[in-house]
């Protein structure tokens, strides 16, 4: 493509979705609106993205720098949100000379694709008769609330808002404005310097630019995109039904590439599935997830950036955030990996089990109701049920350490800081507060008394007394 550049519209306050966040920040398969947009515009080839911002623009800035850190986006202000056209004005003001072409599109349409806006841009490098204008368009079953490509001999001559429309004939126009638009960047200047507010919102339309370029009797083409890429996001109703099928579109591309994705399943836009991988219905894979080939994550599980090694197996209902899990781990069914949890290959993290930046050595095993917090374990060490690391004095926290092959039996505290050494052996129910050397056992209990016969007695006595309240 020659040196086109983009302009995405994102300044606008979205005054339909009833929310406090600028409604490009709202977001769509775990990435936010305005992000889908400017992505779009990267792969259709844009030497250089101008996002407009607007209504809460620190958000939509912060956001952008950090998620298209390195690459060609950076942001232009429309002070006041006075309309689209308006708003293209703020984005053409930031261009130089180096531009021949301007993509402009809407950034409220999140599942049009890079393929869909190099299309856009070919009637202008077309040889015999080069359009000056383009514009996606496509006929709709219902237009409402769309502006409608108003024809003249099958020749564009104006676009008209939904609420400038003056009769039934135009009303029954199904052709509807997409919102994007490549255009001669000498004639988008000239377009845009002509735009007034006679329209029934008072506000500067980029669509008036059809008009103008008709007049000055400019070739428009118009190009049909597939009505599934053009929805706008205005509600949260629109919101999730453009959500629902960019998850299907999320799960037919992994599927094809031959993940098994159960229906029901939800991959946001970030996640990597590798072939031969599964996953199970209600499962919901967030963030930069991974999961390797040969894994499985089972129903219900929730994993937000977490890396599933090859062949793991994460049990339904597992929960967990920011953790890497091995080759051949096991993990849940109802465990809960917090942030910065590591478990080793082939380890087991069972039921009911709680990590918090925790590594777990290769093969080490935690197969029921724990609390791990700060913890190193060695390598095929085994915690027992009921275990917990107190790594919480109140103030600060504080590591346990785990060597090898170390057991601990099941109802043990383990108070750090504090080392347990390779080989030892931690009796259940020990309240282990200094550092047991390798190869020891350590026990702190009361000892154990039985008083022979006493049973009868202890239960007639308690009988008794219960009598001795009733009356
Ligand atoms: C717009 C088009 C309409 C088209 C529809 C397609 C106009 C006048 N109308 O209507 O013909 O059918 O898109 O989805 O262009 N924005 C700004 N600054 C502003 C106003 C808006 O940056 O002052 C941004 C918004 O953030 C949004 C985009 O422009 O991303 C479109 O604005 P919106 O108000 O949603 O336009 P529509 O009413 O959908
Ligand atoms: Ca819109």
């Amino acid at each position: 493509m020659q040196t086109t550049i983009g302009i995405v519209l994102a300044a606008g306050q979205g005054t339909r979705m009833k929310s406090g966040v600028p409604k490009v920040m709202h977001l769509i398969c775990g990435l936010p609106i305005v992000h889908h947009g400017v992505q779009a515009a990267l792969d259709a080839g844009c030497g250089e993205v101008v996002v407009v911002v607007g209504e809460g623009r620190r958000m939509v800035e912060e956001y952008l720098e950090r998620a298209f850190k390195g690459r060609p986006v950076r942001t232009a202000v429309q002070e006041q949100q006075r309309g689209t056209g308006d708003a293209a004005r703020a984005g053409l003001a930031t261009i130089g000379k180096e531009a021949l072409q301007v993509l402009v599109m809407n950034g409220d349409v999140p599942l049009v694709g890079g393929e869909d806006l190099r299309a856009v841009t070919k009637p202008l490098a077309e040889a015999s008769s080069p359009a000056a204008l383009s514009l996606a368009t496509c006929v709709v079953q219902d237009p409402t609330g769309y502006g409608r490509v108003l024809r003249k001999g099958g020749q564009v001559v104006e676009i008209r808002e939904h609420r400038d429309l003056r009769s039934q004939q135009e009303r029954d126009v199904r052709e509807i404005n997409a919102g994007i638009y490549v255009a001669n960047i000498a004639l988008l200047r000239e377009a845009l310097a002509s735009l007034a507010p006679d329209n029934a919102q008072g506000e500067l339309y980029l669509t008036d630019i059809v008009a103008f370029s008709s007049n000055a009797g400019e070739h428009i083409a118009t190009v049909t995109l597939p009505e599934d890429a053009l929805a706008g996001v205005n509600d949260r109703e629109q919101l999730v039904q453009v959500e629902r099928t960019m998850h299907a579109r999320i799960a037919r591309k992994w599927r094809l590439q031959g993940a098994t994705v159960r229906d029901g399943a939800r991959v946001d836009a970030g996640v990597v599935l590798e072939p031969d991988c599964e996953v199970e219905s209600g499962a919901v894979l967030r963030g930069a997830t991974r999961v390797a080939s040969g894994a499985t994550v089972g129903v219900g599980c929730v994993l937000t950036d977490v890396a599933v090694g090859a062949g793991a197996s994460v049990k339904p209902y597992t929960v967990g955030t920011a953790s890497s899990i091995g080759a051949s781990a096991q993990v849940g069914p109802f465990a809960h990996l917090r942030p910065g949890t590591d478990i080793g290959e082939e380890a087991h993290l069972g039921n009911f089990v709680e990590a918090k930046k925790t590594k777990m050595g290769r093969g080490a095993k935690a197969n029921h109701l724990a609390y791990l917090g700060d913890g190193v374990i060695g390598d095929g060490a085994n915690i027992g049920a009921g275990t917990i690391f107190c790594n919480y004095d109140g103030v600060s926290k504080h590591t346990t350490t785990i060597g090898a092959k170390a057991f601990i039996g099941s109802d043990s505290q383990i108070v750090a800081p504090v080392t347990v050494g390779a080989n030892s052996y931690v009796a259940t129910g020990t309240t282990v507060t200094r550092d047991v050397p390798p190869g020891a056992l350590a026990i702190s209990r009361v000892k154990q008394e039985n008083k022979e016969g006493y049973a009868p007695k202890l239960a007639a006595r308690m009988r008794a007394a219960k009598d001795a309240k009733g009356k």
